[in-house]
């Protein structure tokens, strides 16, 4: 969704600024624009379309202006527009904003402000703050102005804001908004994320919800919801700049998936070093446990599809009922949690609004709230009770894949963590999922050796309008996560089924070379899952079956996997479905990393 990238210091800004943007390209978005100072005076270039038109228009205009603010555009009120592009200007040119989020009460507070005789141009709701600034500085100097309009906001922001009078100033703030500020010697660089200025520092602050901040030369003055000055410490950020680099892969995603051998190491990282299972920073008691009653699992996508395939480990080893849920259907269902139970949210980016809507409300419940994130210091690790980190790296595609298999195995030894706590499973047992674990990155490397056979279904199969997923068991929400991608990067339409219930109904759109993608992993399911595959091949169906077993070859394709430990399964048998969605999309010229319509993080309700 939108993106935001600020400067202040002895720099340049325009470049920083562009090559802020571009790194948050991948994020989607729909317009771009940059407010820097030029003789004293705001001077502002925006547009609808990409960030290198932006950077077209800037080509001729001699800047020498070392402060500046910059943003990606996700439509949410007015289409893609030069007017309503950030930066937003209030009537009399005075403050400038750019702005992520929602301001949910913009009517109201336009209306009061035209009926002050303040006029609008765009029908962006960003437009009302630049004005309402405008108006509380009549009686305030500037940080005033900000605080007080901020206080009237309802919704969700992060902005950054420039005034004529204060040409050395940005202010910053955030609320259900991300926002960081890198500090090196050179200035301080603003980013909605950590990548857009990666390449200038690893040192960061990362705001608070309501905090303000004063930003001019190489000075930060912090400010907390009350406008009463606060300290705060940076936080080194150690991922490599070359993680947000190509280097060499056509597509991040691409690259993401080829890096999963590597993730997925570095998330088993040293919880299992010992006889015992621990994790980074999370101890359960005995006691604690024997009181949890439920477990759910909240999350959206793909980062559900990894609670999905999650659950059967935490049921069947550590014996507690677990429910896996929408974060966006959990939040307002009046969710039936308690202090009895443990409440597990997954976010990639730690970002995802409804996410953390859920969070707030199951935390409000007095359940125990634990957030797994990819990434440091985000907003649902801040909310949570507890956070554990996946160690995926940076992830740029916008169809999510390596964050996606460290989720799954971060889940699972976090279940056999439990069920070691709680006795119910022995040193034996232990000693070979462990074993398992560690061999789980050796057997990505052999699926992935293998992707000629894949890129051959993907040139049978690109131009079909429909595809079905079929999986019974553990195999069900990998046929859902295989089917999210396919959708997500090659545009076509796909569903996804327990493999039993496609004779209920789904049956009747199969016709000649309609193609079905079965996952048979469950040994003791597999023939009945094949039985489904034989019903749609006397249909006519097109058949590609991802197994581990030694399964008919009537069907089309056969892609065989390495076997592993049941619960580990999926992270295997997922990697053909990226491989597939992956080539599909480029068999039909598609952008893989930027889908149309979606966005990598998504900051709105
Ligand atoms: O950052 P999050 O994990 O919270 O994101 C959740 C979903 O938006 C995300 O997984 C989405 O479904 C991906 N585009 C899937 O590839």
């Amino acid at each position: 969704m939108c993106g935001i990238v600020g400067y202040v210091g002895n720099k340049k800004a325009i470049p920083i600024l562009l090559e802020g943007l571009s790194k948050l390209e991948y994020r989607g978005y729909d317009s771009a624009g940059i407010a820097t100072f030029e003789n004293n005076k705001i001077s502002i270039t925006k547009d609808k379309g990409r960030v290198k038109h932006l950077q077209e228009l800037l080509e001729n205009h001699s800047s020498s202006s070392n402060i500046g603010i910059a943003h990606t555009r996700w439509a949410t009120h007015g289409k893609p527009s030069k007017v309503n592009s950030h930066p937003h200007l209030d009537n009399t040119g005075k403050f400038c904003v750019v702005h992520n989020g929602i301001i949910e009460n913009y009517a109201d507070i336009k209306k009061f402000l035209m009926d002050n005789e303040y006029k609008f141009i765009s029908d962006t709701d960003t437009e009302v703050i630049p004005n309402l600034i405008n108006y509380y500085y009549a009686q305030n100097n500037f940080l005033q102005a900000v605080y007080l309009a901020c206080k009237d906001l309802k919704g969700s922001y992060a902005i950054e804001v420039l005034c004529q009078d204060y040409p050395d100033h940005i202010i910053v703030v955030r609320k259900d908004s991300p926002l960081v500020i890198g500090t090196s010697n050179d200035g301080n660089y603003i980013a909605s994320d950590i990548p857009a200025v990666l390449s200038h520092t690893k040192n960061f602050y990362l705001l608070e919800d309501n905090e303000i901040v004063e930003v001019y030369g190489n000075k930060l003055n912090f400010f907390n919801k009350n406008l009463e000055p606060i300290s705060k410490k940076t936080e080194i950020i150690s991922w490599d700049e070359s993680a947000i680099e190509k280097n060499g892969f056509d597509d991040f995603m691409l690259k993401e998936i080829f890096e999963q051998p590597k993730t997925i190491r570095d998330t088993i990282g040293f919880k299992l070093d010992k006889d015992k299972i621990t994790l980074d920073n999370i101890e359960f008691s005995k006691e604690f446990l024997s009181n949890i009653s439920k477990i759910v699992i909240v999350a959206c996508g793909t980062a559900m599809h990894a609670g999905l395939s999650a659950k059967a480990t935490f049921e069947n080893l550590c014996r507690i009922p677990v429910e896996v849920d929408v974060a966006s259907e959990f939040r307002y269902k009046n969710p039936l949690v308690n202090k009895n139970t443990l409440a597990i949210f997954i976010s990639q980016s730690g970002e995802t609004a409804d996410t953390i809507g859920a969070l707030k409300i199951a935390k409000e419940k007095g359940a125990t709230t634990l957030a797994i994130s990819n990434v440091i210091g985000s907003s649902i690790t801040r909310e949570a009770d507890l956070f554990i980190y996946t160690h995926a790296g940076p992830e740029i595609a916008v169809a999510s894949t390596k964050a996606y298999t460290a989720q799954v195995t971060l889940l699972n030894i976090l279940a056999f963590y439990i069920a070691q706590v709680l006795g119910y499973i022995d040193n034996k047992l232990i000693k070979s999922l462990k074993e398992d674990l560690f061999e789980l990155p050796n057997k990505i490397e052999t699926i992935l050796e293998n992707t000629e056979e894949i890129i051959n279904i993907s040139k049978d199969i690109y131009s079909a309008k429909d595809a079905f997923f079929l999986g019974r068991g553990i195999d069900y929400p990998v046929a859902m996560e295989g089917s999210l991608k396919l959708k997500e990067i090659s545009y076509i339409h796909s569903e996804a089924y327990a493999a039993g219930e496609l004779k209920h109904g789904p049956i009747a759109l199969i016709n000649d070379d309609f193609p079905v993608i079965a996952i048979v992993t469950d040994e003791v399911l597999a023939s009945k899952t094949v039985s489904n595959i034989q019903e749609v091949i006397s249909r006519g169906a097109k058949t590609i079956v991802i197994t581990t077993e030694n399964v008919s070859k009537a069907f089309n394709y056969i892609i065989k996997i390495p076997k592993t430990n049941q619960y580990l399964t999926p992270i295997l048998s997922v990697i053909p479905l990226q491989l597939l969605a992956y080539y599909i999309s480029k068999e039909k010229g598609l952008d893989v990393d930027k889908p149309r319509n979606l966005a990598k993080s998504v900051t709105v309700e």
